[in-house]
């Protein structure tokens, strides 16, 4: 790592249910680094645009709001989580406001130059595994462990209804698919650091694989460059 030459930062980005949470914590958990989810950053600021009814559409109502909050970070058990004024937001961050919304806020430069310098200085956290869309091409591009997790999107579109069954008792795979497509396209196209493979990401399609097949790929890996 350029930045800190004891820390190391494994960086997975991809497409929404690409397998990237569930592959990315228990990376962390077997390699004994610390989990960052940086879309739940993301997913935080649009919680809390929403809660305080600003206009999602005017971007300076957004960073006006984004500069008077008080977003502090904590670790347990070695993932790190937030409260935005003082408030934890949870279970809410998965909600449907908040999922059909995040792609626009996450679309405003700004944001992303305020949470980008937030994501940044989670190193003080120590080695950490970070997910994302930009990690590997903006956050730390540096980093010697670049992943792009990928999956055809029926598969996708497939586990994130399982996962919404689970939550909400309701998950029409073709809703979601219909969701995921709308949110991977504004993520795919927006003018600053769209989702891209990053230069030296090792991609990894996941469609036929399993998360374990997956997860010791990425754990075998970076155990053997570092020695461990
Ligand atoms: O769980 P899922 O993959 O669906 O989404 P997420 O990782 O929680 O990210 C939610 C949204 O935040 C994405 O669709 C992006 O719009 C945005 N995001 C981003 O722009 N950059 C990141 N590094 C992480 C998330």
């Amino acid at each position: 790592m350029s930045n800190n030459h004891s820390v190391s930062v494994v960086a997975i980005d991809g497409p929404s249910a690409s397998g990237k949470s569930t592959v990315s914590k228990r990376v962390a958990q077997e390699l004994k680094f610390t989990y960052v989810d940086s879309g739940s950053l993301y997913r935080g600021m649009t919680w809390k645009a929403l809660r305080e009814s600003v206009n999602i559409g005017q971007p300076e109502q957004v960073l006006d709001l984004m500069n008077r909050m008080k977003l502090e970070f904590y670790a347990e058990n070695r993932v790190v989580l937030f409260t935005i004024d003082g408030e934890d937001p949870g279970l809410q961050l998965r909600s449907e406001p908040v999922r059909e919304n995040v792609a626009d806020i996450a679309a405003i430069p700004g944001v992303r130059a305020f949470l980008v310098a937030r994501l940044q200085e989670m190193v003080r956290f120590g080695d950490i595994v970070m997910e994302g869309r930009d990690i590997g091409t903006v956050v730390f591009p540096e980093s010697p462990f670049k992943y792009y997790l990928d999956a055809d999107p029926e598969e996708r579109a497939r586990r994130r209804s399982l996962e919404l069954k689970n939550m909400e008792g309701v998950g029409d795979v073709s809703k979601v698919l219909d969701s995921l497509t709308r949110r991977d396209k504004k993520d795919s196209t927006r003018k600053t650091a769209p989702l891209q493979i990053a230069l030296g990401a090792k991609v990894i399609n996941s469609t036929s694989m399993t998360i374990e097949e997956v997860v010791a790929q990425i754990v075998a890996e970076v155990r053997a460059a570092l020695g461990t």
